[in-house]
C-alpha cells in the first residue's frame, strides 16, 4: 500500500512538472557579458559639437499636435540665444514658410543650460517630406522629416522601440542597429531613462548635452515620442535641486495640451492608424489624482474605428519577471490594469529593467481583499506586455531572472537591442525584436498581433450545413 501511495503521489509530482515545462515560456540561453558598461568618452565623435559660431546642436524633433500635422522642432545653441524661429519647406515647393518659437534656459546645481529653443510648426501636409533649416542669423543646419499620412484605420505605419539608452557603445550599436533595419522604423516610442546623467556627481548636466549631440542622428528626422522614467526625476533637494524632470522638461518638450492633459508627463497623440498613451510611472497615479482623472477620461475617448490600435507606453512595467525591478509597477497596475483589460489596449511597453521582455495575454484583475486570487489568469481581452528597456545604458544588464519563468513570460532574454512595431492594417501588426549582435535584419522574438479590437468585433463562426 505504502509502495504504491508514493508511486502515486511521485507520479502526480512529475505531472506537475511536466505541466509546467510545457506551459512556460522561453527563456533565452543565449549568455552573455554581465560586466557594466562605460559610457563613450566626451571626445568621442558621436558627441562632436556642429561646427561655427552658435551652431544649431541636440536638434530633435516629436509630434507637435494631437493628429500629425504638427511637428515640435527643438535645438540648443551655446554662445548666445540666437534666433527661434524654425525655416520649413515641403520637398519640390518653392515656397518657404517660418514659424517662430520660444527660448529658455535653466540652471541645475553649479550647470546653466545653453539656449534652449523650442518651436511647433503646425498645418503640414499629410504624408509629406519637409526640409527644415535652423539656426537663422548665425550658422544654419538643414534637416528633414516625413509627415505621417491622415489618420485612418488602415494606415500602415513603422515604429521603433527603444528604451533606456544611455550613451554607452553598447547605446551606439542600438541607435546604428535601429537605423540600418530594413524595417525602416519611421518614428521611436521611447519609453523612458534618457541620458543617465544622474549616474555623474551632481547630475552633471553636460551628459545631457552629449546625449542630446548623441541621439540626433536619428531624432532630428524623425519624432521620438517622450516617456519619462526615474532617471529623469534628477530630484536631490540636498543640492537645493527639489523640482522632479527639471533638465527632462526643458529640454523635451510635448504636445500634451492637445490631449486636454495639464502635464508634459502624461498626454496622448494619434499617429497613422494608432492611438498612443503615455503615462508617467513616477508621479502620483492613484484615485482623483490628475494623472488618473485624464487617463480615465482619456480612454473613452478612443475611437477604435479611427485608430484601431491602441498602445500604452510607460516606464516601469506592470509585468516583469526580472529580480531587477521585481513588482516595482505592481502598485500602477492594481490601479490601471481593469481599465487596460476594458478598453482592450493592444500592447503596453515599457522599459526600466534593462533586458527583454514578452508576456502573453494575461490579466490579473479578479483579487480583492477577500477572494485570495492572485494569480494572472489567459484574457483575450488583456494587452501584451513588452519590457524593452534594453538600450544599452551604463548599468549594464539585468540578467538575474526569477525562477521558474512565470507562465504568463512569454519569452525573455537579457540582451541590449530594440524593437519594431510594424502596424499593416486594421487587423494585423507585427512586432518583432532585434539583438544588437545579430545582423540588422535577424529577429530574436517575433508575434503577429492581431487588433483586440476587431477581434472582439468577429462574430463566432457558424457551421453551415
Ligand atoms: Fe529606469
Amino acid at each position: 500500500m505504502g509502495f504504491y501511495f508514493f508511486l502515486f503521489v511521485g507520479w502526480i509530482l512529475l505531472d506537475i512538472q511536466v505541466l509546467e515545462l510545457c506551459e512556460a515560456g522561453i527563456t533565452s540561453s543565449y549568455v552573455r557579458k554581465t560586466d557594466l558598461d562605460i559610457d563613450m568618452p566626451l571626445d568621442s565623435d558621436v558627441f562632436r559639437v556642429p561646427p561655427g559660431y552658435n551652431a544649431p546642436q541636440q536638434v530633435h524633433i516629436t509630434q507637435g499636435d494631437r493628429e500629425g500635422k504638427g511637428v515640435i522642432v527643438s535645438w540648443i545653441t551655446a554662445d548666445e540665444p540666437g534666433s527661434s524661429t524654425v525655416l520649413y519647406w515641403a520637398e519640390n515647393s518653392e515656397l518657404i514658410y517660418h514659424a517662430d518659437g520660444t527660448v529658455l534656459t535653466y540652471k541645475y546645481y553649479n550647470y546653466t543650460s545653453g539656449f534652449i529653443h523650442h518651436c511647433t510648426i503646425k498645418g503640414l501636409e499629410y504624408d509629406t517630406k519637409y526640409y527644415y533649416e535652423v539656426g537663422i542669423g548665425n550658422t544654419t543646419r538643414q534637416f528633414w522629416f516625413i509627415t505621417p499620412p491622415k489618420v485612418g484605420p488602415d494606415v500602415p505605419y513603422t515604429f521603433g522601440l527603444i528604451g533606456d539608452l544611455g550613451q554607452t557603445y553598447d547605446s551606439n550599436t542600438t541607435v546604428t542597429h535601429y537605423q540600418m533595419s530594413p524595417a525602416k522604423g519611421q518614428t521611436v516610442l521611447y519609453v523612458g531613462d534618457l541620458s543617465y546623467a544622474d549616474n555623474y556627481p551632481y547630475h552633471n548636466n553636460i551628459r545631457w548635452d552629449t546625449w542630446g549631440r548623441f541621439i540626433e542622428r536619428s531624432a532630428a528626422y524623425q519624432p521620438w515620442i517622450w516617456t519619462a522614467g526615474n532617471h529623469e526625476l534628477d530630484f536631490v533637494p540636498k543640492i537645493g535641486e527639489p523640482k522632479p524632470f527639471k533638465p527632462y522638461t526643458h529640454r523635451y518638450f510635448v504636445p500634451y495640451r492637445a490631449s486636454d492633459s495639464t502635464s508634459p508627463l502624461w498626454y496622448s497623440i494619434r499617429r497613422a492608424s494608432t492611438h498612443i498613451i503615455v503615462m508617467s510611472s513616477y508621479s502620483a497615479f492613484g484615485k482623483y489624482t490628475p494623472q488618473y482623472k485624464w487617463f480615465t477620461s482619456e480612454l473613452p475617448r478612443v475611437n477604435r474605428s479611427e485608430t484601431p490600435w491602441l498602445i500604452v507606453l510607460m516606464h516601469c512595467p506592470m509585468y516583469s519577471s526580472y529580480e531587477t525591478h521585481y513588482m516595482e509597477g505592481e502598485t500602477m497596475r492594481v490601479m490601471y490594469e481593469p481599465w487596460l483589460v476594458k478598453y482592450k489596449v493592444d500592447v503596453v511597453f515599457a522599459g526600466h529593467v534593462h533586458a527583454y521582455e514578452r508576456s502573453e495575454r494575461i490579466s490579473n484583475i479578479k483579487y480583492d481583499i477577500v477572494n485570495g486570487r492572485c494569480t494572472p489568469v489567459n484574457d483575450e481581452s488583456a494587452p501584451v506586455y513588452i519590457t524593452i528597456g534594453d538600450g544599452g545604458n551604463l548599468e549594464g544588464l539585468a540578467t538575474k531572472m526569477t525562477q521558474p519563468q512565470p507562465k504568463y513570460s512569454a519569452y525573455r532574454e537579457a540582451s541590449f537591442g530594440h524593437g519594431i512595431f510594424d502596424v499593416k492594417n486594421r487587423t494585423h501588426a507585427y512586432f518583432s525584436w532585434n539583438r544588437n549582435q545579430d545582423g540588422v535584419a535577424v529577429e530574436a522574438d517575433s508575434l503577429w498581433f492581431h487588433n483586440r479590437y476587431w477581434k472582439s468585433m468577429e462574430k463566432p463562426s457558424v457551421a453551415v450545413l
